[in-house]
């Protein structure tokens, strides 16, 4: 240290009454239609991280805190104290992941209420609830319990989906989703090996395991830019389960004519999967978004990774606007879909989603599988996937397309990953921890 110059200092974390106050903010905002990540974006900068933290941790026990509140609340009050008190509710509920004794939640949350002009009226009011919900707890907590929606954490139309898709495995994915997931990341094995990164990070401190053929999964998550090697472009953040489209489709793809794969990656923003497809093969990857804002982070992304593609702003259900004629070696269709399978992740979206959405990007995934398919050339491969855990978008999807196209084959070694069941897929067979995602393989037989 420099003579005179203050010791490192960590910042003051803000009282627990402001991160209330945030996450409640956030929370207004998430029920007025808005993402998890628009409506952070909403909250003072030196705030967000722990308003984050406290909202996914709120977002986990929604469906039990509508429930709660139904019984607890007779009339609605305004729209920031009823955000405030869902927040109290919420982070009162028992569960394994408490983040603070409830008599600091309470005297903080009480706190909360009373500091903000729109909501002190209601400090009163906030205050017998919480307290209430504390004397009532085990009762309350048993008569919950019996409501599906407040026992699972999702909405009934949701719930229902899952059990008739999956099942055999319906609780252990509902269980699952409710919990926050590892941070995973694969690393870029042009720059560096698996190996020497762990042994770099592990020399500072950071622990993690190797999962699947690139993955590393930490012992603990931290901000990517205070591990050595983001800028650097060593890794990128990335679910195992998303992990596996790159090899999936690669293994066994050859170029024709001994010319590099031609790669097309058709909803490829924010890049995540284009950057692994040129990390572990020798091709020419044509990146495709219709969405111009987050093609942009297609370039960012390569440009960090020290990786090249050809980005097109398109729509890849209109091919005859962007495609050249050359016929693809092989095409990478992750679709839109309803993000059913990354709700550890984004705890706000089964709340986001109407039952109607689903039947809508079914029927938009049906139409850029039936738009891409023709741009392959006799022998190429097209793995379709979508981070989904419903079958209207992809076995029963996949069933659809094989069944009104004679030309396609459905490869073997490919299957779902549902989060915290085992995989069948090879590499990640031993490990539960990941995702919810849906990949199908599909060949393109020659022309008869
Ligand atoms: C699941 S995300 C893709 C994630 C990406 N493959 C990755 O690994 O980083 C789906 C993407 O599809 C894009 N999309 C939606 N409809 C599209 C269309 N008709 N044509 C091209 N892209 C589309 C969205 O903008 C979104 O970026």
């Amino acid at each position: 240290m420099a003579m005179g110059s203050a010791p490192d200092q960590a910042p003051l974390a803000p009282p627990l009454w402001q991160q209330l106050q945030a996450c409640a903010q956030a929370l207004q905002a998430v029920l007025q239609g808005r993402n998890h990540a628009q409506a952070l974006s909403l909250v003072e900068v030196r705030l967000r991280p722990a308003a984050q933290a406290l909202l996914f941790a709120v977002l986990r026990q929604w469906g039990r805190t509508l429930a709660l509140k139904k019984i607890l609340v007779q009339r609605q009050p305004s729209a920031p104290a009823n955000a405030l008190l869902c927040t109290g509710l919420a982070l009162l509920v028992p569960s394994a992941q408490a983040m603070y004794p409830s008599h600091t939640l309470v005297s903080q949350l009480v706190e909360a209420v009373k500091r903000q002009a729109s909501t002190q009226a209601q400090a009163a009011f906030v205050n017998a609830c919480v307290r209430r919900f504390l004397r009532e707890q085990d009762a309350l907590m048993a008569q919950t319990d019996s409501v599906p929606s407040a026992r699972w954490n999702v909405p009934t139309w949701w719930m229902e989906r899952v059990r008739q898709d999956h099942p055999d495995h319906w609780q252990t994915i509902l269980q699952n989703s409710q919990q926050a997931a590892p941070m995973t990341i694969r690393v870029n094995q042009r720059l560096i090996s698996r190996d020497a990164l762990q042994a770099a990070w592990a020399a500072q401190g950071v622990m993690a395991d190797a999962v699947g053929t690139h993955g590393l999964v930490l012992h603990q998550a931290k901000p990517v830019h205070v591990l050595p090697g983001f800028e650097q472009g060593w890794w990128s953040v990335q679910d195992l389960a998303a992990q596996s489209a790159a090899p999936l489709l690669l293994t066994g793809l050859q170029p024709r004519d001994g010319n590099r794969l031609n790669l097309l990656d058709a909803c490829a923003a924010p890049g995540g999967k284009t950057a692994h497809l040129l990390e572990i093969a020798d091709a020419q990857v044509t990146a495709l978004d219709v969405d111009a804002q987050r093609c942009q982070r297609i370039h960012d992304n390569l440009a960090r990774l020290q990786l090249h593609a050809h980005v097109v702003v398109a729509d890849a259900a209109q091919p005859s606007s962007w495609w050249t004629g050359q016929a693809f070696d092989g095409i990478l269709l992750d679709a839109p879909c309803t993000a059913s399978g990354i709700v550890r992740r984004h705890p706000d979206i089964p709340w986001l989603r109407r039952a109607g959405d689903v039947a809508g990007l079914a029927s938009q995934q049906k139409s850029l599988l039936e738009a891409l398919w023709p741009l392959l050339a006799p022998g190429g491969r097209l793995l379709y996937c979508t981070c989904s855990l419903f079958a209207s978008e992809g076995h029963d999807q996949i069933q659809t397309f094989l069944a009104n196209n004679k030309q396609a084959r459905l490869l073997p070694s490919v299957g779902p990953f549902l989060p915290g069941v085992i995989s069948q897929v090879d590499s990640v067979a031993d490990n539960p921890d990941h995702d919810g995602f849906f990949y199908a393989l599909l060949e393109r037989q020659p022309d008869a």
